[in-house]
């Protein structure tokens, strides 16, 4: 690959025009050596390429985790709202990232944006079950009789009926719970609790598979996850 595309592809701050008079100037490295033509060939997996002292890894796919916050919707464009993609820091953003799953406008929580269309069908196909366990607070409280409810598998409006799911309570919050999906039906956890004759008045996906929102990840902020985590989260014991 052309030394000037593969450091384009992994630094979107950078355009071919930077790198041009970096390499002129003398700021780009490969191997050590300093090399002044930016058309110079590298191996993406086998070269160590630096940038002004900086070494540029090499990301086949990138993977970030954002905390979404509400009033944002999971999609690449909408003609009305912001975006998850309008989260993402320019110096991340690349071609073809998408959020792998969709969260509600009013859900806040973790979403995986990637380029990486295989790994995010593993992680979405209706086949694998992948577990997402959400934070819920509700109008009213949660009763004990939801826990069979949800065990068994319930129906909710229009006929659809939802794959054993886990409810656990919250000690000390009487109307609060966690909630553990292995399917994503549109408005889920809402229709499983109006059938249940409560309302969920907040919720927020705390993890997807072994990916954990991170703690520390404000609302609206993203994380860069490596490729060997990610793998390793969405990969069944
Ligand atoms: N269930 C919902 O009702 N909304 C979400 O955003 C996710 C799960």
């Amino acid at each position: 690959m052309r030394l000037d595309k593969f450091i384009c592809s992994q630094k979107n701050n950078l355009s071919r025009k930077d790198i041009k008079e970096l390499c002129r100037k003398g700021h780009v490295l490969v191997n050590g050596n300093v090399v002044k033509k930016s058309d110079f060939n590298v191996s993406e997996n086998k070269d160590k390429v630096t940038v002004c002292g900086e070494e540029i890894l090499y990301n086949r796919f990138l993977y970030i985790m954002l905390n979404k916050p509400k009033g944002v919707v999971c999609s690449t464009r909408d003609g009305k709202s912001p975006t998850v993609l309008s989260l993402v820091p320019e110096n991340l953003m690349r071609k073809g990232l998408f959020p792998a799953g969709r969260l509600d406008k009013d859900t806040e929580g973790l979403v995986l944006i990637t380029d990486d269309g295989e790994l995010a069908h593993r992680i979405l196909s209706p086949k694998k079950h992948v577990p997402k366990k959400y934070y819920v607070e509700l109008e009213r409280p949660v009763r004990e009789n939801y826990k069979q409810a949800f065990e068994k598998g319930m129906k909710i409006d229009g006929g659809d009926i939802c794959l054993p799911a886990k409810i656990e309570f919250v000690p000390g919050k009487e109307n609060c719970c966690h909630v553990t999906l292995r399917q994503g039906m549109y408005h889920q956890i809402k229709r499983m609790f109006e059938a249940l004759g409560n309302k969920v008045i907040y919720l927020k996906r705390i993890s997807m598979g072994g990916l954990v929102l991170d703690e520390n990840l404000a609302p609206g902020e993203c994380l860069v996850i490596m490729h060997k985590d990610v793998e390793r989260f969405f990969t069944p014991d």
